[in-house]
């Protein structure tokens, strides 16, 4: 794959309780493109999502972020570098309206060149407006600005998924990391996920953790797939499609089913 790498996990280890969650992965994501992490249940793949967010320390390994190796990586540091991350699942704010969870996705990034003093506005109002506009141009982006007042229990779950994703986008990531995007969502709504995914590239980059193999490789530039915490392969959707390896590690899973 040509380029840099935007993000790099090097030999990291993960135990949790005991159990060896992570064995030695490694993962690089070239900048500009779409990555998948695929695997069955219980490979470790969301748990590669967390050690990127700060969320999990490795016990050994490193993270290596825009060309330098993060000592740590914290979850509030996440937008202000640059990263956004949506959750298996939906993970919104109850309580809050879907315009205001966008909201909460652009409060940690940093901005330089707005002029504030000129105007007779506390500079918190000037920011919550400010985000506020953002937040409705990510929701129209993503076809669901009327739903903009309503809760997330108001919505059906694929809208609810759209509000997580424009919640990640709002922060104008340089790196978004997907988890399971398309879980729950019909057929039609993933043809249009799989056309949003490849308009961010190549100005940003994408980690996708995908079971719907479909989108995964539609959509993904280069695989790495997962097995019970090992990398076991990686390649091309047609690389890892056809990689005895990968076939054995599902059917494997299906067999357990
Ligand atoms: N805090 C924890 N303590 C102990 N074990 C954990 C912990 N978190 C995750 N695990 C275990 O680590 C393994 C990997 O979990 P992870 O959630 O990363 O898998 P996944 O590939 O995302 O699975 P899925 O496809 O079901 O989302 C699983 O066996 C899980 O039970
Ligand atoms: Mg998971």
């Amino acid at each position: 794959m040509p380029g840099d790498a935007i993000l790099e996990l090097r030999d990291v280890s993960v135990r949790l309780s005991g159990l060896q969650i992570l064995d030695h992965v490694t993962i690089s994501v070239p900048r500009g493109h779409v990555v998948g992490v695929i695997g069955p249940n219980g490979a470790g793949k969301t748990t590669v999502f967390n050690v990127i967010s700060g969320f999990v320390r490795p016990d050994s390994g490193t993270v290596t972020y825009d060309g330098r190796v993060q000592r740590r990586m914290k979850p509030h540091h996440l937008t202000r570098m640059g990263i956004a991350r949506t959750l298996q699942g939906v993970g919104l704010f109850g309580r809050l309206p879907a315009l205001e969870n966008v909201m909460q996705g652009g409060s940690g990034r940093i901005r330089s060149g707005i002029v504030s003093q000129s105007l007779a506005m506390p500079w918190t109002d000037i920011e919550s407006e400010r985000l506020r506009v953002e937040a409705l141009a990510a929701l129209d982006q993503l076809g669901i600005a009327d739903q903009a007042d309503r809760l997330p229990s108001e919505l059906p779950y694929p809208i609810q998924k759209r509000v997580a994703l424009a919640r990640a986008m709002v922060s104008d990531p340089d790196l978004l990391l997907l988890d399971e995007p398309a879980g729950g969502v019909s057929a039609d709504d993933m043809a249009d996920l799989a056309q949003l995914i490849r308009g961010w590239v190549p100005e940003r980059s994408v980690l996708l953790v995908e079971h719907h193999m479909e989108l995964v490789m539609e959509v993904c530039d280069l695989i790495w797939v997962l097995d019970a915490g090992r990398v076991i392969a990686s390649g091309t959707p047609d690389e890892v499609r056809s990689d005895p390896a990968v076939l054995a590690a599902y059917l494997g899973e299906d067999g357990a089913a």
